[in-house]
């Protein structure tokens, strides 16, 4: 997920069960215009593995050439974005625009297997506009031009978040691929998924917004949330992550994740509001236990 899922977000994720994880969208053109960017960019750790690269762009040249830095990166896998509803990206002919010239989409993913060992993978929408669903011929036409994988968010590029997820275009595609497909959409606690996987027989689920804030989503012996204090050493602990790849700046992008991890708790509403103030990880440290002293005054 882009703005979300760097390297201190997957390895939260990781700790408490995920099973692969991908990197946020990388422009196929920003990587190859500035590759110093990369490194840090799409920066992991071995202990992530098994993890896939998420790529975006529109030209079948510069994707397999990008495809190519993905391997060469190490990863164990390079998945293309097909999916994402932005209005910059869109206008670019990349992300979900892929969805309304197949013809595009497949030499995309053509090129890019013939031009790596790992595995090519496909991450998709329903279609792009709300009138014309384009699955389940588009996944097959992705599956001939060489997909090893794909994975399904099964709504049009039209409805971009809005309405809920068609899962039943996620059984079509199920049904009428050869490979392993993942399935994504309104996945937001273990029932979602168990329900996804019975309702549909795909081979994975990909966990989106369930996870902002609640790794715990990946436990598959948890029915509830945490109590505060577990959130609270889980939240830290994502922070120090923060601070350690990206620095002082880790922690103004943290402050998204804090209002996730905090979200729900009666009392904690104060608290929400004041972490978004944070700009060094001492700041969120005193706010917990102001937090913290006040509730054994209240108690
Ligand atoms: C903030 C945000 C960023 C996202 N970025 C990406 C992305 O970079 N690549 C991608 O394949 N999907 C991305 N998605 C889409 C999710 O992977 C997922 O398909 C979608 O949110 C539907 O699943 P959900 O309803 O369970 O959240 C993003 C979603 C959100 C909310």
């Amino acid at each position: 997920m882009a703005g979300v899922t760097d390297t201190a977000f997957r390895q939260i994720c990781k700790r408490h069960g995920a099973d692969v994880v991908f990197t946020e969208m990388a422009s196929a053109n920003m990587m190859l215009a500035a590759p110093t960017r990369n490194e840090a960019f799409l920066r992991y750790e071995e202990w992530e593995r098994p993890i896939i690269g998420q790529i975006m762009g529109g030209d079948p040249k510069v994707m397999a050439e990008a495809a190519r830095v993905i391997e060469e990166m190490g990863f164990d896998g390079v998945d293309v974005n097909m999916g994402c509803p932005e209005k910059k990206i869109v206008g670019n002919a990349c992300g979900s625009s892929l969805l309304r010239d197949g013809d595009m989409a497949a030499r995309i993913v053509e090129a890019m297997a013939n031009a790596v060992n790992i595995p090519v993978s496909v991450k998709m929408r329903s279609g792009f506009y709300d009138s014309d669903i384009v699955q389940p011929q588009f996944a097959i036409r992705m599956e001939n031009a060489g997909a090893a994988a794909l994975a399904i968010h099964p709504r049009t590029k039209e409805q971009a978040y809005k309405g809920s997820a068609d899962w039943t275009i996620t059984r079509q595609i199920v049904e009428n691929v050869g490979v392993p497909v993942g399935g994504s959409g309104d996945v937001m606690d273990r029932e979602a998924i168990r329900r996804l996987r019975e309702e549909t027989g795909v081979q994975g689920i990909w966990v989106a917004r369930g996870a902002m804030g609640n790794p715990w989503i990946f436990e598959r012996e948890r029915t509830e949330r945490p109590p505060l204090a577990e959130v609270i050493e889980t939240a830290l602990e994502h922070a120090r992550l923060m601070v350690k790849y990206k620095g002082n700046h880790g922690m103004i992008e943290m402050r998204k994740h804090l209002t996730w991890y905090f979200n729900g708790f009666p009392g904690a509403a104060a608290l929400r509001e004041q972490m978004k103030t944070v700009n060094v990880y001492e700041d969120l440290v005193r706010l917990i236990e102001q937090h913290q002293l006040l509730e054994r005054f209240a108690a």
